[in-house]
Protein backbone atom coordinates (compact mmCIF):
# COMPACT_ATOMS: atom_id res chain seq x y z
CA UNK A 1 0.00 0.00 0.00
CA UNK A 2 2.97 2.38 1.50
CA UNK A 3 4.11 2.04 -2.62
CA UNK A 4 0.77 2.93 -3.87
CA UNK A 5 0.23 5.67 -2.02
CA UNK A 6 3.68 6.77 -3.03
CA UNK A 7 2.94 6.39 -6.67
CA UNK A 8 0.05 8.25 -6.70
CA UNK A 9 1.09 11.29 -5.30
CA UNK A 10 4.32 11.27 -7.34
CA UNK A 11 1.84 11.07 -11.00
CA UNK A 12 -0.80 13.60 -9.28
CA UNK A 13 1.71 15.75 -7.92
CA UNK A 14 3.59 15.85 -11.96
CA UNK A 15 -0.05 16.68 -13.37
CA UNK A 16 -0.67 19.42 -11.31
CA UNK A 17 2.31 20.97 -12.25
CA UNK A 18 2.11 20.00 -15.99
CA UNK A 19 -1.60 21.97 -15.75
CA UNK A 20 -0.88 24.93 -13.84
CA UNK A 21 2.96 25.80 -15.51
CA UNK A 22 1.01 26.49 -18.54
CA UNK A 23 0.72 29.85 -19.96
CA UNK A 24 2.83 31.32 -17.39
CA UNK A 25 5.55 32.83 -19.37
CA UNK A 26 6.57 35.81 -17.38
CA UNK A 27 6.80 33.54 -14.15
CA UNK A 28 8.28 30.30 -15.99
CA UNK A 29 11.45 30.56 -14.25
CA UNK A 30 9.44 30.77 -10.59
CA UNK A 31 7.29 27.79 -12.04
CA UNK A 32 10.54 25.33 -13.20
CA UNK A 33 12.33 26.30 -9.79
CA UNK A 34 8.36 25.29 -7.42
CA UNK A 35 8.69 22.15 -9.71
CA UNK A 36 12.64 20.81 -9.13
CA UNK A 37 12.48 20.56 -5.40
CA UNK A 38 9.05 19.44 -5.17
CA UNK A 39 9.27 16.43 -7.83
CA UNK A 40 12.94 15.77 -6.82
CA UNK A 41 11.89 12.61 -4.61
CA UNK A 42 11.54 12.37 -1.07
CA UNK A 43 10.32 9.48 1.26
CA UNK A 44 6.28 11.32 0.78
CA UNK A 45 5.99 10.48 4.29
CA UNK A 46 3.66 13.63 5.19
CA UNK A 47 1.12 12.61 1.58
CA UNK A 48 1.54 8.72 2.36
CA UNK A 49 0.47 9.17 6.40
CA UNK A 50 -2.51 11.66 5.47
CA UNK A 51 -3.89 9.01 2.54
CA UNK A 52 -3.28 5.79 5.10
CA UNK A 53 -5.32 7.89 8.23
CA UNK A 54 -8.32 8.54 6.27
CA UNK A 55 -8.31 5.00 4.59
CA UNK A 56 -8.04 3.53 8.51
CA UNK A 57 -11.14 5.29 9.29
CA UNK A 58 -13.19 4.51 6.16
CA UNK A 59 -12.76 7.03 3.50
CA UNK A 60 -11.25 6.67 -0.20
CA UNK A 61 -8.07 7.48 0.11
CA UNK A 62 -8.29 9.10 -3.52
CA UNK A 63 -10.69 11.65 -2.36
CA UNK A 64 -7.08 12.82 0.21
CA UNK A 65 -5.10 13.23 -3.42
CA UNK A 66 -5.38 17.02 -3.71
CA UNK A 67 -4.28 17.56 0.03
CA UNK A 68 -1.57 14.36 0.25
CA UNK A 69 -0.09 16.40 -2.53
CA UNK A 70 -0.60 19.63 -0.98
CA UNK A 71 1.44 18.27 2.25
CA UNK A 72 4.08 17.17 -0.14
CA UNK A 73 4.18 21.30 -1.70
CA UNK A 74 4.34 22.48 1.88
CA UNK A 75 6.92 20.55 3.00
CA UNK A 76 9.17 20.97 -0.49
CA UNK A 77 8.88 24.87 0.48
CA UNK A 78 10.09 24.47 4.09
CA UNK A 79 13.09 22.47 2.76
CA UNK A 80 13.79 25.24 0.29
CA UNK A 81 13.57 27.99 2.69
CA UNK A 82 15.24 25.86 5.16
CA UNK A 83 18.74 25.24 3.20
CA UNK A 84 19.25 29.44 1.97
CA UNK A 85 21.90 30.49 3.24
CA UNK A 86 20.43 32.53 5.57
CA UNK A 87 19.44 29.65 7.25
CA UNK A 88 20.73 25.97 7.44
CA UNK A 89 22.86 26.92 4.56
CA UNK A 90 22.92 22.89 2.97
CA UNK A 91 23.60 22.80 -1.05
CA UNK A 92 22.53 19.49 -1.21
CA UNK A 93 19.14 18.53 -0.64
CA UNK A 94 17.34 14.88 -1.63
CA UNK A 95 20.56 14.05 -3.38
CA UNK A 96 21.14 16.87 -5.93
CA UNK A 97 22.19 20.79 -5.41
CA UNK A 98 20.01 22.71 -3.57
CA UNK A 99 17.34 24.61 -5.07
CA UNK A 100 18.99 27.89 -4.73
CA UNK A 101 22.13 26.80 -5.93
CA UNK A 102 20.35 25.92 -9.26
CA UNK A 103 17.89 28.79 -9.41
CA UNK A 104 19.59 31.52 -7.53
CA UNK A 105 18.65 32.92 -3.69
CA UNK A 106 15.70 35.38 -4.93
CA UNK A 107 14.12 32.25 -7.11
CA UNK A 108 14.32 29.86 -4.04
CA UNK A 109 12.83 32.10 -1.92
CA UNK A 110 9.96 33.10 -4.61
CA UNK A 111 9.47 29.62 -5.14
CA UNK A 112 8.72 28.68 -1.99
CA UNK A 113 6.54 31.39 -1.18
CA UNK A 114 4.55 30.11 -4.67
CA UNK A 115 4.34 26.96 -3.23
CA UNK A 116 2.33 27.78 0.29
CA UNK A 117 -0.46 29.63 -1.91
CA UNK A 118 -0.15 26.70 -4.56
CA UNK A 119 -0.96 23.93 -1.88
CA UNK A 120 -4.00 25.74 -0.60
CA UNK A 121 -5.20 26.26 -4.31
CA UNK A 122 -5.24 22.47 -4.84
CA UNK A 123 -6.97 21.77 -1.81
CA UNK A 124 -9.83 23.78 -3.16
CA UNK A 125 -9.78 23.20 -6.54
CA UNK A 126 -9.07 19.57 -7.33
CA UNK A 127 -11.00 17.73 -3.63
CA UNK A 128 -13.13 15.68 -4.92
CA UNK A 129 -17.23 17.59 -4.62
CA UNK A 130 -18.03 14.13 -2.23
CA UNK A 131 -16.35 15.94 0.38
CA UNK A 132 -18.15 18.69 1.56
CA UNK A 133 -17.52 22.59 1.47
CA UNK A 134 -17.25 23.01 5.22
CA UNK A 135 -15.01 20.09 5.30
CA UNK A 136 -12.51 21.64 2.38
CA UNK A 137 -12.81 24.78 4.25
CA UNK A 138 -11.86 23.41 7.75
CA UNK A 139 -8.66 21.33 6.24
CA UNK A 140 -7.63 24.77 4.49
CA UNK A 141 -7.67 26.46 7.65
CA UNK A 142 -5.44 23.80 9.02
CA UNK A 143 -3.03 23.24 6.22
CA UNK A 144 -2.42 27.49 6.52
CA UNK A 145 -2.38 27.56 10.24
CA UNK A 146 0.30 24.50 10.40
CA UNK A 147 2.51 26.44 7.99
CA UNK A 148 2.29 30.01 9.87
CA UNK A 149 4.05 31.97 12.94
CA UNK A 150 1.96 29.39 15.28
CA UNK A 151 2.77 26.24 12.87
CA UNK A 152 6.20 25.75 11.27
CA UNK A 153 7.41 29.07 11.33
CA UNK A 154 7.27 29.40 15.39
CA UNK A 155 9.48 26.08 15.35
CA UNK A 156 11.72 27.40 12.55
CA UNK A 157 12.34 30.47 14.83
CA UNK A 158 13.33 29.03 17.70
CA UNK A 159 15.70 26.41 15.82
CA UNK A 160 17.85 29.67 14.20
CA UNK A 161 17.55 31.42 17.44
CA UNK A 162 18.81 28.50 19.67
CA UNK A 163 21.87 28.30 17.63
CA UNK A 164 25.03 28.13 19.68
CA UNK A 165 23.08 28.88 22.58
CA UNK A 166 23.35 26.91 26.06
CA UNK A 167 20.51 23.88 26.78
CA UNK A 168 17.00 24.80 27.13
CA UNK A 169 14.95 21.21 27.02
CA UNK A 170 11.83 22.70 26.80
CA UNK A 171 12.95 24.98 23.80
CA UNK A 172 14.38 21.99 22.23
CA UNK A 173 11.15 20.16 22.64
CA UNK A 174 9.55 22.97 21.17
CA UNK A 175 11.28 23.17 18.09
CA UNK A 176 10.28 19.73 17.16
CA UNK A 177 7.23 19.50 17.83
CA UNK A 178 6.86 22.82 15.67
CA UNK A 179 9.39 23.08 13.07
CA UNK A 180 8.48 19.34 12.05
CA UNK A 181 5.46 17.75 14.17
CA UNK A 182 3.03 21.10 13.16
CA UNK A 183 3.05 19.85 9.28
CA UNK A 184 2.57 15.94 10.41
CA UNK A 185 -0.31 16.53 13.01
CA UNK A 186 -1.97 18.20 10.37
CA UNK A 187 -1.16 15.39 7.55
CA UNK A 188 -2.59 12.92 10.28
CA UNK A 189 -5.94 15.29 11.07
CA UNK A 190 -7.02 16.57 7.69
CA UNK A 191 -7.06 12.47 6.61
CA UNK A 192 -9.33 11.67 9.71
CA UNK A 193 -11.15 14.97 8.71
CA UNK A 194 -11.58 13.63 4.95
CA UNK A 195 -13.04 10.23 6.90
CA UNK A 196 -15.35 12.59 9.13
CA UNK A 197 -14.03 10.61 11.84
CA UNK A 198 -15.53 12.02 15.21
CA UNK A 199 -14.28 13.48 17.71
CA UNK A 200 -12.91 11.30 20.40
CA UNK A 201 -11.10 9.27 17.55
CA UNK A 202 -8.88 12.73 16.74
CA UNK A 203 -8.23 13.77 19.70
CA UNK A 204 -6.76 10.21 20.02
CA UNK A 205 -4.96 10.79 16.89
CA UNK A 206 -3.94 14.61 18.10
CA UNK A 207 -1.78 12.76 20.94
CA UNK A 208 -0.41 9.82 18.12
CA UNK A 209 0.46 12.64 15.51
CA UNK A 210 1.97 15.09 18.15
CA UNK A 211 4.28 11.72 18.86
CA UNK A 212 5.16 11.38 15.42
CA UNK A 213 6.40 14.97 14.80
CA UNK A 214 8.93 14.79 17.81
CA UNK A 215 9.89 11.05 17.05
CA UNK A 216 10.68 12.40 13.50
CA UNK A 217 12.79 14.76 14.48
CA UNK A 218 14.55 13.21 16.95
CA UNK A 219 15.28 10.35 13.80
CA UNK A 220 16.18 13.16 11.41
CA UNK A 221 18.90 14.52 14.25
CA UNK A 222 20.00 10.97 15.12
CA UNK A 223 21.13 10.37 11.35
CA UNK A 224 22.37 13.63 10.95
CA UNK A 225 25.70 12.63 12.86
CA UNK A 226 25.51 8.96 12.17
CA UNK A 227 25.11 8.56 8.43
CA UNK A 228 26.73 9.56 5.08
CA UNK A 229 26.10 12.74 3.25
CA UNK A 230 25.16 9.91 -0.15
CA UNK A 231 23.33 8.17 2.55
CA UNK A 232 21.49 11.22 3.51
CA UNK A 233 21.37 13.00 0.07
CA UNK A 234 22.04 16.07 2.19
CA UNK A 235 24.79 17.12 3.91
CA UNK A 236 26.17 15.16 7.03
CA UNK A 237 26.87 16.92 10.46
CA UNK A 238 25.47 19.85 9.44
CA UNK A 239 23.44 20.28 12.96
CA UNK A 240 27.09 20.26 14.86
CA UNK A 241 28.70 22.71 12.25
CA UNK A 242 25.81 25.04 12.35
CA UNK A 243 25.50 24.26 16.17
CA UNK A 244 21.87 23.21 16.47
CA UNK A 245 20.15 22.05 19.13
CA UNK A 246 18.90 18.79 18.59
CA UNK A 247 18.29 15.87 20.58
CA UNK A 248 21.65 14.24 20.10
CA UNK A 249 23.55 17.27 21.34
CA UNK A 250 21.28 17.88 24.27
CA UNK A 251 20.87 14.11 25.26
CA UNK A 252 23.73 12.15 23.66
CA UNK A 253 23.53 9.79 20.97
CA UNK A 254 22.13 6.86 22.97
CA UNK A 255 19.69 8.56 25.46
CA UNK A 256 17.87 10.30 21.62
CA UNK A 257 17.53 6.72 20.24
CA UNK A 258 16.04 5.59 23.90
CA UNK A 259 13.58 8.68 23.47
CA UNK A 260 12.65 7.61 20.27
CA UNK A 261 11.94 3.80 20.49
CA UNK A 262 9.92 4.96 23.08
CA UNK A 263 7.53 7.17 21.46
CA UNK A 264 7.29 4.66 19.00
CA UNK A 265 6.18 2.35 21.62
CA UNK A 266 3.89 5.02 22.73
CA UNK A 267 2.43 5.62 19.41
CA UNK A 268 1.40 1.56 19.04
CA UNK A 269 0.12 1.68 22.34
CA UNK A 270 -2.48 4.21 21.14
CA UNK A 271 -3.65 3.04 18.10
CA UNK A 272 -4.13 -0.18 20.22
CA UNK A 273 -6.08 1.38 22.45
CA UNK A 274 -8.56 3.16 19.49
CA UNK A 275 -8.68 -0.39 17.97
CA UNK A 276 -7.24 0.67 14.50
CA UNK A 277 -4.30 -1.32 13.08
CA UNK A 278 -2.06 0.22 10.40
CA UNK A 279 -0.04 -1.84 8.08
CA UNK A 280 0.94 1.34 6.61
CA UNK A 281 2.62 2.97 9.95
CA UNK A 282 3.77 0.02 11.14
CA UNK A 283 5.99 -0.42 7.77
CA UNK A 284 7.50 3.54 8.21
CA UNK A 285 8.61 2.72 12.12
CA UNK A 286 10.07 -0.26 10.54
CA UNK A 287 12.55 1.94 8.18
CA UNK A 288 12.66 4.94 10.82
CA UNK A 289 14.05 2.19 13.28
CA UNK A 290 16.24 0.45 10.66
CA UNK A 291 18.30 3.38 9.70
CA UNK A 292 18.33 4.39 13.17
CA UNK A 293 19.83 1.10 14.16
C1 LIG B 1 13.38 16.30 6.13
O1 LIG B 1 12.20 15.58 6.00
C2 LIG B 1 13.13 17.54 6.88
C3 LIG B 1 12.59 17.33 8.24
C4 LIG B 1 11.50 17.88 8.64
C5 LIG B 1 13.32 16.51 9.17
P1 LIG B 1 12.12 14.19 5.25
O2 LIG B 1 13.19 13.27 5.80
O3 LIG B 1 10.75 13.69 5.29
O4 LIG B 1 12.57 14.59 3.77
P2 LIG B 1 12.20 13.91 2.37
O5 LIG B 1 10.85 14.43 1.99
O6 LIG B 1 12.21 12.42 2.54
O7 LIG B 1 13.25 14.41 1.43
C1 LIG C 1 13.73 20.63 9.19
O1 LIG C 1 14.70 20.58 10.13
C2 LIG C 1 12.62 21.56 9.47
C3 LIG C 1 12.01 22.10 8.27
C4 LIG C 1 12.44 21.95 7.05
C5 LIG C 1 10.83 22.88 8.46
P1 LIG C 1 16.19 20.32 9.63
O2 LIG C 1 16.88 21.58 9.29
O3 LIG C 1 16.85 19.42 10.62
O4 LIG C 1 15.94 19.49 8.29
P2 LIG C 1 17.08 18.97 7.33
O5 LIG C 1 17.98 18.10 8.18
O6 LIG C 1 17.77 20.16 6.76
O7 LIG C 1 16.33 18.15 6.30
MG1 LIG D 1 16.67 23.60 9.79
MG1 LIG E 1 18.22 21.93 7.62
MG1 LIG F 1 18.11 17.82 10.12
Amino acid sequence: MINIYKNEIESELKKYFEEYKKNSSHSSLVWDAMEYTTLLGGKRLRGIMCLESANILGADYKNALPLACALEIMHAYSLIHDDLPCMDNDDLRRGKPSNHKVFGEAMALLAGDALISFGAQLIIEKTPETISKDCVLDIVKDYLSCAGAKGIIAGQCADILSEGKKIDFDTLEYIHRYKTGALFKCAILTGAKIANANLSIIKKLEEYSDNFGLLFQIYDDIIDCTLTTEQLGKTANKDALENKLTYVSAYGLEKAKNIFCSLIDKNCDILNQVGIKSDVFNQIYEMLVRKVK
